[in-house]
């Protein structure tokens, strides 16, 4: 091959590749890149509670921490930023989340869902039982979960299934918590679906997706690396 040949195909590698990278920008245009080796990183502010597993939180009554590592990386994005803009009040989450830059939120989502690799949940869950399965066909979770609860339809919608059931039951609860300082979460979508079930619904709800194959987990890390 000669000189020329071989800078003019240099060139068009290059062009396909400034192509490709603006096509995946165009598909994110909401922030910054997430690097996973950043968020490894940052994430030690984060372990004390999120690498812990079992660990407990006791506001507004005791839960385990939920899961991040495996969750989709949008998802955690936004439940990040909506807790630095005060739409998720969780007073502890709000004064961390308060602390994080976009770029920070991107590496970390990033790290966290890269965070448990080579877990795939099965496409069919078992079969609810059937006063459950009627709780979660009025409440069409599945057309946004995923039929197995792992696969939102949309990757700012998050993972449910193998979550906690106590955090489950706590989460659910807060969409229909309005106008309190310290609790709740404005979300038009699950405000809606959540304000159509009893607690005690919510609860058989948060049970039966708990007990699910998930791609969910908390992953011990040690702070010194
Ligand atoms: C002191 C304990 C603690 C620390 C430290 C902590 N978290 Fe949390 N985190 C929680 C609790 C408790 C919740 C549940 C809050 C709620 O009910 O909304 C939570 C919720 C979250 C959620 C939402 C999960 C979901 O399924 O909606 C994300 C994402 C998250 N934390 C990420 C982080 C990141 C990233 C860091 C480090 C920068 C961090 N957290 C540090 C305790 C902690
Ligand atoms: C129209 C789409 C849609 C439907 C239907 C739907 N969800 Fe959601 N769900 C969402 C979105 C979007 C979020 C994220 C809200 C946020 O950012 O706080 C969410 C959040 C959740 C969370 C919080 C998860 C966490 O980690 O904190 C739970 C639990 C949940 N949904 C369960 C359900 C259940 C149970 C049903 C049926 C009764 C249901 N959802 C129906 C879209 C939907």
């Amino acid at each position: 091959m000669n000189q020329t040949t071989t800078s003019l195909l240099k060139s068009v590698v290059a062009g396909a590749t400034i192509v490709t990278a603006l096509g995946v920008q165009a598909q994110t245009p909401t922030g910054p890149v997430g690097d996973v080796q950043a968020g490894e990183s940052k994430a030690a502010m984060c372990i004390g509670c999120h690498g812990i597993p079992g660990y407990q939180n006791s506001f507004p009554e005791i839960h385990k921490v939920p899961k991040i590592s495996g969750q989709t990386a949008p998802y955690i994005t936004a439940a990040l930023q909506a807790y630095r803009k005060g739409d998720r009040k969780h007073p502890t989450m709000r004064g961390i989340a308060g602390s994080l830059s976009d770029q920070d939120i991107a590496d970390l989502a990033a790290f966290y869902a890269g965070h448990n690799p080579g877990v795939t949940a099965p496409e069919q869950p078992k079969a609810a039982p059937a006063a459950v399965a009627a709780l979660l066909e009025k409440g069409t979770c599945a057309s946004c979960h995923g039929a197995n609860f792992s696969k939102p339809i949309d990757p700012s919608y998050p993972k449910i299934a193998g979550q906690h059931a106590d955090y489950l039951y706590v989460a659910l609860k807060s969409y229909n918590v309005q106008g309190n300082p310290h609790i709740g979460r404005a979300n038009p979508i699950m405000g809606g679906i959540a304000q159509q079930f009893s607690n005690a619904e919510l609860k058989q709800i948060a049970n039966y997706l708990a007990g699910l194959p998930g791609e969910l987990a908390t992953k011990p890390q040690s702070r010194f690396r």
